[in-house]
């Protein structure tokens, strides 16, 4: 679900209207819808209640510290993947206590940092990873809960560059070999085992590999539980979104009707998955990260110029690929739709942006409205791995990002200067 719809031929964000953000604050800007991320959060939090808990929010998807505070405020913990990300959910009021901290490339500086503030668990990647972690809380005199990942050598059928869990990934520990690093981790006396962890990749549309990673990884749980006395398992993130059809998909009918092969949602995700986990009796951990923010956020944005040419009709706008790689780095469908609601008879249409790479594109052969000149878009679904993967190739600033509650849209970021690009640059 989430709350981007046409009121009055105006796309609107909640009861914000998009062209008056857009006057506001220029484009290209980001703007996130604060009662679809609480309402994504309780949805799924309802649908878990069956078991003892706790949603920890992927961070990486959208790290802006008023969306991390906002679910901070409804309860969540935090997965965090560098000391980047620790920093920021210490800054939004979030609690060291609730994070996890994954990846596989800890520094001794980031593992330093989170041990000092306190993280509830790191979810290790290798057994060197194991003797650095040791070897550092023995120097603080501190004791570090950890917890292994395990790969199930599970097929997620998503895109390859976001598939996790095949044992031809980098990720984790074999499942055959978990028992072994488990008990070189009860040999290093600076490590207290917490728990277990497995995550089988992102965009996962069907309840199946979800189900089949839990149902694969249950005995070894069970084995590691009696063994060293663990107080959690997670089971990753993952929850995929829709991304075609994206502002039907708002519309609460369409929502809950059952034909759509593209959508999961958080019932169906919970169901599929209690059976092999509530006889655990553990705390089971959930690392979503698009599925709270992804279809909370739009990336808005100018026509700039029309250029046909034989081939095709270029539309071309004022974001760009340094704004929102997905498309040009996973071939990322997201929806375009204009701000002022359209009757014109669609044509075909490369929708592009002023960087000067041919995979500088958001949409090619789309068939959408007429654009012309100053029109404006939204290219929805972009809450999620959208500001966050931004650069300033080609010396384009940052952009704002700006948050809509109810009536209001607050400003959360402010778009980068020219100063600012420069800004830690010197001539020596
Ligand atoms: N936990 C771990 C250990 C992860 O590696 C990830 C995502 C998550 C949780 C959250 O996954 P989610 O619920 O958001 O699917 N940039 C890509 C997605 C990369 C996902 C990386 N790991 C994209 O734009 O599609």
């Amino acid at each position: 679900m989430h709350q981007f719809s046409y009121i009055d031929g105006d796309l609107h964000c909640e009861e914000v209207n998009l062209e008056e953000v857009a006057a506001q604050f220029g484009t290209p800007s980001y703007v996130y819808s604060a009662g679809t991320i609480r309402g994504n959060f309780q949805r799924l939090d309802r649908a878990l209640q069956p078991l003892d808990h706790l949603i920890c929010y992927a961070v990486k998807a959208n790290s802006n510290i008023a969306v991390l505070d906002l679910l901070a405020r409804e309860g969540a913990g935090f997965d965090i993947v560098s000391g980047g990300e620790l920093f920021r959910v210490l800054k939004a009021g979030g609690r060291a206590d609730r994070c996890t901290f994954a990846g596989v490339g800890k520094t001794a500086h980031e593992i330093s940092y989170a041990l000092q503030e306190g993280v509830y668990c790191f979810n290790v990647e290798s057994e060197a990873e194991l003797v650095r972690i040791n070897e550092i809380a023995g120097s603080l005199g501190i004791i570090a809960p950890v917890a292994v990942r395990v790969n199930p050598d599970v097929d997620a059928r998503t895109h390859k560059f976001i598939s996790t869990g095949k044992s031809k990934n980098k990720f984790g520990i074999g499942i055959d070999r978990a028992a072994d690093v488990y008990a070189t981790a009860e040999a290093l006396p600076h490590l207290r085992i917490r728990g277990i962890q497995t995550h089988i990749g992102s965009q996962i549309l069907e309840a199946g590999p979800f189900a089949e990673a839990a149902g694969k990884l249950a005995a070894l749980v069970s084995e590691i539980k009696s063994r060293h006395d663990i107080e959690f398992f997670s089971i990753g993130g993952g929850i995929g979104i829709v991304y075609d059809h994206a502002l039907a998909s708002g519309q609460p009918e369409w929502w809950t009707s059952t034909d759509h092969p593209h959508r999961i949602t958080p019932e169906d995700y919970a169901a599929a998955i209690i059976p092999a986990l509530a006889p655990l009796g553990l705390r089971i951990l959930f690392e979503p990260g698009r599925f709270l923010v992804g279809n909370a956020g739009a990336l808005l944005s100018t026509v700039q110029y029309v250029k046909s040419t034989p081939a095709k009709t270029f539309t071309i706008v004022d974001a760009a690929m340094n704004d929102l790689i997905r498309p040009a780095l996973y071939e990322g469908w997201h929806e375009i739709v204009p701000l002022k609601e359209s009757n014109g008879t669609p044509i075909p249409m490369d929708v592009v942006g002023p960087v000067c790479e041919s995979g500088d594109f958001f949409a090619q052969d789309r068939a959408l409205p007429p654009l012309a000149a100053g029109d404006r878009i939204a290219l929805l679904s972009a809450g999620a791995y959208g500001f966050v993967m931004s650069s300033n190739y080609n010396s384009r600033p940052l952009l704002p990002e700006i948050i809509v509650d109810g009536s209001e849209a607050l400003l959360i970021r402010r778009r980068q200067s020219f100063e600012d690009l420069i800004a830690g640059e010197s001539i020596p």
